[in-house]
């Protein structure tokens, strides 16, 4: 496993991180079944995959279960990465985050009894307040849990640019967990200056840790349809424009060509997808949201890939060319 050390932290987080999202058992379709959950977290843990990232949204409670049913006494070794602020208890049942400083404490709490843990290696705002709460207040309620020792470090997920100046203005955040892939970078234009710079050496120093999600194009940079999916009413992707026309026809050349190059280095498509997020700069950690252990062996060839320069000069046009 390759490490990379969150800055201004003494976490070592691998290089890939498995999302426990689906493991939830909703919006990831009718495949996800807690035997192959429990066997994908164990075979993970002896893989070295040292990192599970998850969030009380994530079958309301039912990923953080199976992790610390998976994990054991050894959920106190790994880095588990977990969020606050989303309610569903809300008069419309539809989520919504809550970013208050009294939530965030009673979210992290909440977390602690689930996951079993005394401290919380890594605790992140999920998604901008939708409630008013200034960002100055929360990032004050996530200091105090630090301080208090309910948890090691604290970042923020799906900050707009402005948040994440204003966050590493006010406070010690370790990371930043963003949506980052060969068809979704955004990142790279809004948010890597703010996460990093080139030294005077010519070497990326990085400021904040980053965890790039959706590295997999939700699976759509995985090689493996042939053509546009019918996903089932359980599947959000039913809904996700880049799965239908004409984004799904837009992105036949790079679907190709990552089947082409991958099959060159023999490593699966999967694999060359994650690679590519890896090997940019801004980047600590791809989270892969593997359903079960076969698939998560497919994607850590990724590792084996990392330095092969050439195969990525040979996808780089089509990457640039591949708008959804
Ligand atoms: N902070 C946030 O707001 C946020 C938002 C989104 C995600 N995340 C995190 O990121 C994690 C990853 O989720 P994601 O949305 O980014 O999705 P992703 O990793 O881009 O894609 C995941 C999907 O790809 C498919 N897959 C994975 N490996 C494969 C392989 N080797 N071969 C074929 N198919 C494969 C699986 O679905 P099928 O088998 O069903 O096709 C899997 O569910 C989540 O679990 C979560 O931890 C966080």
């Amino acid at each position: 496993m390759l490490y990379r050390t969150l800055p201004g932290t003494e976490l070592q987080l691998p290089a890939i991180g498995l999302g426990c999202w689906a493991l939830g058992g909703e919006h990831w379709g009718d495949d996800v079944d807690d035997a192959s959950s429990l066997a994908l977290i164990e075979g993970a843990r002896e893989r070295g995959v040292d990192l599970f990232d998850t969030a009380p949204l994530y079958g309301h409670g039912h990923a953080d279960a199976l992790l610390r049913r998976a994990l054991g006494g050894t959920r106190h070794e790994v880095v588990i990465a977990t969020k606050v602020g989303v309610r569903w208890d809300t008069p419309d049942g539809h989520p919504r985050s809550d970013l208050s400083p009294a939530h965030v404490v009673a979210d992290c709490e909440a977390s602690l009894v689930r996951l079993g843990l005394d401290v919380i290696p890594l605790l992140q705002t999920h998604w901008p307040c939708e409630g008013g709460t200034p960002l100055a207040a929360t990032l004050e309620a996530l200091e105090g849990l630090r301080q208090a020792g309910k948890v090691r470090a604290y970042g923020l997920c799906n900050a707009p640019p402005a948040d994440l100046d204003e966050a590493l203005a006010l406070a010690p955040i370790a990371s930043l967990q963003t949506p980052y892939s060969m068809i979704r970078r955004d990142f790279e234009a809004a948010l890597r200056g703010r996460c990093g710079a080139l030294g005077a050496d010519g070497r990326w120093q990085q400021r904040l840790g980053v965890l790039a999600y959706e590295a997999l194009g939700r699976g759509l940079l995985t090689g493996k349809f042939a053509a546009a999916p019918a996903f089932p009413e359980s599947d959000m992707r039913r809904h996700d424009p880049r799965f239908r026309e004409p984004a799904w026809s837009t992105l036949r050349p790079l679907r190709e060509a990552l089947r082409i190059c991958a099959a060159r280095v023999e490593v699966p498509p999967a694999a060359l997808a994650i690679a590519w997020v890896l090997r940019q700069p801004g980047v600590s950690v791809a989270l892969v949201g593997a359903k079960r252990l076969a698939q998560l062996d497919e994607d850590l060839r990724a590792l084996e890939v990392i330095g092969r320069a050439r195969v990525f000069e040979a996808l780089a046009p089509f990457v640039a060319r591949a708008r959804p």
